[in-house]
């Protein structure tokens, strides 16, 4: 039997966090406590004194080896997985796109045929529904019966992946009848097209006018537009990615009836702004990913928002394309630069240098926003999201003493930049395991290829 202890490190969950020891073996952890005096023997053992031991980061918004806006995301399952493990997340869930013209079950089968044998780190997928075409919501059954309990809609992108709101309410009903969950895209595509429209009317052909295009009122309104279809198709409702203030106090009123809304915010929206709009040429198009980013009063009403509960979530929204990518199709219309950016890598340090190092977050929220509570909200507990016996041996040593230097020549996401480029961060990701097996070391990918394994997810 394989068996590693992590011995006296500081293991933390979102419950609390102690001193303690953790034994694994055969992947699972078996126990977590005191464990000197037990004598362990045939253990591999780590020493992890003045070490925080974290269970392993749970990403539950990626795109991998995705078509969009006339390309794909630069990252596929193999290098996606190899990145996010060197930043310490073990566990992915991604977006299975519906292929124009293809049923719900045959665009699922495609997204886990790049996956199989790829993916290093375990895994599970969200399915978008970007057409429901007659009998789309006859096969909901079976893809959540194959263990993908969760939905993707847009209220953004007409023509390509947006539904009207008489399709949202029928994905909505027809899905919480089963017991899915949906997650939605929350923007005013219509109303953005012709403010997109108009700036390119105007000569604004460059990047920057992505945002100008996307005001924060067009995230709030489909928001609360949002929350009253859900409430008509009686369905729990989780929002993808939200970046305004409006937005977070329309999922606070929500919640306060007691309603079943929840709503995640992504690194970016927490620790950048819009000022990288301003940057000359051609530059601003690395921010372009949707919503935007916002000012600073946004950004700080989001963290408000982590702290009160309102949002549950943190993910990277990881939707990377090069800039040479995003020149290539977009440099003459900012409507043609493909929307996303990278993230998988960094969000777990990020996060806990500009979260916990800045006194934003407790360790133990930090490590609910980001592994414990993804894990709950989409059925992955308690096999992933906290170091318990019982749970898989995902786990994730970080040094508070160490540094962290983000640069996109020493990055292992498949990208020709970040936008944390030169960022130097309190804390450093020394090792992490996926089920006992050491995985990443230093940022360096060190475990064996295509290890991952496709994740049955649990209904609500
Ligand atoms: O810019 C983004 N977020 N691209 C990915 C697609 C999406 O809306 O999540
Ligand atoms: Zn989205
Ligand atoms: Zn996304
Ligand atoms: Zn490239």
């Amino acid at each position: 039997m394989a068996r590693l202890l992590l011995s006296g490190g500081h293991v933390v969950n979102s419950t609390g966090s102690r001193k303690a020891d953790v034994l694994v073996a055969d992947g699972s952890i078996v126990a977590v406590g005191d464990l000197a005096s037990l004598s362990i023997v045939d253990a591999e053992v780590v020493d992890c004194a003045g070490k925080l031991l974290l269970p392993g980061g749970v990403d539950v918004h990626t795109h991998l080896d995705s078509p969009m806006m006339g390309t794909t995301t630069s990252d596929d399952f193999e290098s996606g997985t190899k990145a996010a493990a060197c930043g310490g997340t073990t566990t992915l869930v991604d977006f299975a796109m519906q292929t124009p013209g293809k049923s719900l079950v045959s665009s699922l089968a495609a997204h886990h045929a790049k996956a199989t044998g790829k993916a290093v780190i375990d895994y599970s997928f969200h399915m978008c529904v970007t057409d429901l075409y007659d009998g789309a919501t006859d096969e909901f059954a079976e893809v959540i019966q194959s263990g993908v309990s969760s939905f993707k809609i847009f209220m953004a992108y007409r023509g390509t992946l947006m539904l009207n709101d008489g399709d949202m309410f029928e994905v909505l009903r027809k899905s919480s009848a089963l017991g899915g969950q949906v997650c939605v895209h929350a923007e005013n595509g219509d109303v953005i097209d012709r403010l997109a429209a108009d700036l390119v009317a105007a000569g604004k052909t460059g990047p920057s006018s992505h945002e100008i295009a996307r005001p924060p009122s067009t995230e709030v309104e489909a928001v609360e537009r949002a929350i009253r279809i859900a409430r008509m198709a009686d369905s729990p409702l989780y929002f993808v990615h939200l970046s305004t203030e409006g937005a977070v106090e329309a999922v606070a009123e929500a919640r306060s009836k007691e309603w079943a809304i929840a709503g995640e915010t992504c690194t970016h929206y927490l620790t950048l702004d819009r000022s990288l709009y301003d940057a000359p040429g051609f530059e601003p198009a690395k921010v372009v990913l949707t919503p935007p980013l916002r000012t600073v009063e946004h950004r700080e009403a989001l963290w408000r928002g982590l702290r009160a509960g309102t949002l549950g979530v943190v993910s990277s929204d990881h939707c990377p394309f090069c800039l040479e990518e995003k020149r290539r199709l977009g440099e003459k219309d900012f409507r043609d630069v493909p929307n996303g950016g990278p993230g998988v890598e960094h969000r777990m340090i990020v996060m806990y240098a500009e979260g916990v190092r800045k006194g934003r977050l407790t360790l133990e929220k930090f490590v609910d926003l980001t592994a414990a509570a993804p894990a709950r909200q989409f059925g992955m507990a308690p096999r992933k999201g906290s170091i318990e016996t019982g749970a898989d041996g995902d786990i994730v040593v970080l040094d508070p003493d160490g540094t962290t230097v983000i640069s996109a020549a020493t990055q292992n996401q498949r990208m020709d930049y970040t936008p944390y480029e030169g960022w130097e961060l309190p804390g450093s990701i020394d090792a992490v395991y996926s089920r006992g097996e050491l995985v990443a070391k230093a940022g360096t990918y060190v475990g064996s290829q295509g290890r991952g394994q496709f994740l049955r997810r649990a209904t609500a």
